[in-house]
């Protein structure tokens, strides 16, 4: 059985072979890794209907049109992304493997693009598929030995974005991130790498984000009629495996090209709208002087009721609150974590920054601790402090997380706001 992080939910056969999306182990293979939701899912909506499936369904219902092809949803994941080994993009998508070098053997744009996007895995995998995995599922062979864990890019969740809450990242987020690497974390910085190699690893995290979110997509369409539990409660209430396949085949018949559609369009829809929300930051090209008196403020509402930093991280900043060092409710399951601390929606223990160290995940500057700060972590219990608080007061705050780690006053506001222009967002 393969062993994911968590137990799969039910004994599931895995000598299925799903179509191009099978996969097991360590990630490090050459196929995308299913999600828990997809692996549950029977096989017929995985797979489609075998062969003849018509025929061997209620005689009574003439359903299957043979002039339409059935897919099941694995085969509809690969017509539009293609596998590991021969990827695939669409028009629509919002990628940009296009602008990057063209290759000289490419004979349309397309085929540049797609030449692009091979590459682009190439390096990936080389560089970053032993802990992220070769598909992106956070996977990778030394995964396991990491707190954070690596990135799982498959539900679009990124902790350190400019986009506001909840948002996918930016182009420029993602490579200030395989930049910097992500400091006091096993996320190395990649500052080595040509330019275009970068990019093309910026554009390649997209991929696979968009690819799972897809696949999540579907899975969340089809696994309220047709999930695993559901499928053997309908059977213990009587009704037919042949019927349950007949509605199977309508499905994925039917509705499927609707369903897929749709959550393709909010797919291109998430992930089109991923520059800066400068209106977010209003003040982020002429942030308020750090001064003693906005320091001061800061570290009141750091210790206030309003601010409750402390309960995270503690009265001096080191990451060490009460909340800490109690237990709390997994909310997927409304029971208690095993363990104490405050944790991930990935379900990991998560430890809040020591604020006194100076080294920060999503960059030093202050206009980066201002957007951790206003739009939280996303993924994480650190909240989202906009619209709670206002723009001065983040300000505040900012200033006095800064001096948590020493960072000296600046001799003239001007010129430290100076400093933090252009900075490349
Ligand atoms: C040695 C292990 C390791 C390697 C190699 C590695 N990463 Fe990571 N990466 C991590 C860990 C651990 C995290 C999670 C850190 C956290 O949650 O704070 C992460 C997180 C990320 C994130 C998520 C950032 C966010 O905002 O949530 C991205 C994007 C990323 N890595 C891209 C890459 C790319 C691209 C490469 C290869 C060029 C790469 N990583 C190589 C360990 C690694
Ligand atoms: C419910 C717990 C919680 C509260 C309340 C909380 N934080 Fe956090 N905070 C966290 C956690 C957890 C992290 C680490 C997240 C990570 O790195 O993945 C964090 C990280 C941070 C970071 C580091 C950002 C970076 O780039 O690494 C800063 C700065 C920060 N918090 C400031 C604050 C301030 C200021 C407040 C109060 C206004 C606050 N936090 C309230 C849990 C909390």
């Amino acid at each position: 059985m393969c062993s994911r992080r968590r137990a799969l939910p039910f004994a599931l056969s895995l000598t299925f072979v799903v179509g191009g999306l099978s996969g097991c182990g360590d990630g490090s293979g050459d196929q995308f890794t299913p999600s828990e939701g997809f692996l549950s899912l029977p096989e017929i909506l995985r797979d489609g209907p075998p062969e003849g499936a018509a025929s061997t369904t209620t005689e009574s219902r003439n359903l299957t049109d043979p002039s339409r092809t059935v897919t099941g949803l694995g085969p509809h994941l690969n017509r539009r992304f293609g596998t590991l080994k021969d990827p695939r993009i669409w028009k629509d998508l919002p990628l940009d493997f296009h602008t990057l070098e063209q290759s000289e053997s490419a004979v349309s744009d397309h085929a540049a693009a797609t030449d692009n996007l091979s590459k682009a895995g190439v390096l990936f995998r080389k560089n970053c598929a032993q802990c992220h995995g070769s598909s992106g599922a956070g996977d990778g062979p030394s995964a396991k030995y990491f707190s954070p864990r690596p990135r799982d890019y498959r539900p679009g969740i990124f902790k350190f974005t400019s986009t506001g809450s909840a948002g996918r990242p930016s182009r420029s987020d993602l490579e200030a991130t395989i930049r910097r690497g992500i400091p006091g974390t096993n996320m190395p910085s990649f500052d080595r790498l040509a330019d275009s190699d970068i990019r093309l690893l910026v554009e390649y995290v997209r991929w696979l984000s968009m690819r799972g979110e897809l696949e999540l997509a579907l899975v969340r369409e089809v696994e309220f009629d047709f999930g695993d539990e559901i499928w053997k409660a309908r059977i213990a209430d009587g009704e037919s495996e042949a019927d349950l396949n007949q509605e199977a085949i309508d499905f994925l018949q039917h509705d499927l090209p609707f369903v897929a559609a749709n959550a393709e369009q909010n797919l291109i829809e998430r992930w089109s709208t991923d520059d800066v929300d400068s209106s977010a930051v209003s003040s982020e090209h002429d942030p308020p002087p750090d001064t003693p008196q906005s320091r001061r403020r800061g570290e009141l509402l750091f210790l206030s009721q309003r601010g409750k930093c402390v309960s995270c991280h503690g009265k001096a900043g080191r990451g060490d609150g009460p909340l800490t060092a109690s237990f709390h409710v997994d909310p997927r399951t409304g029971e208690e974590y095993p363990q104490r601390g405050l944790h991930d929606v990935w379900g990991d223990v998560i430890v809040p920054r020591d604020l006194t160290g100076g080294a920060f995940g999503g960059g030093d500057r202050p206009v980066d601790l201002y957007r951790r700060i206003a739009f939280g972590i996303n993924g994480t219990p650190m909240p989202a402090y906009q619209p709670t608080l206002d723009e001065q007061e983040i300000w505040d705050l900012v200033h006095y997380v800064r001096s948590l780690s020493g960072t000296p006053i600046p001799v003239s506001p001007s010129e430290d706001n100076n400093s933090d222009k252009g900075e490349g967002t």
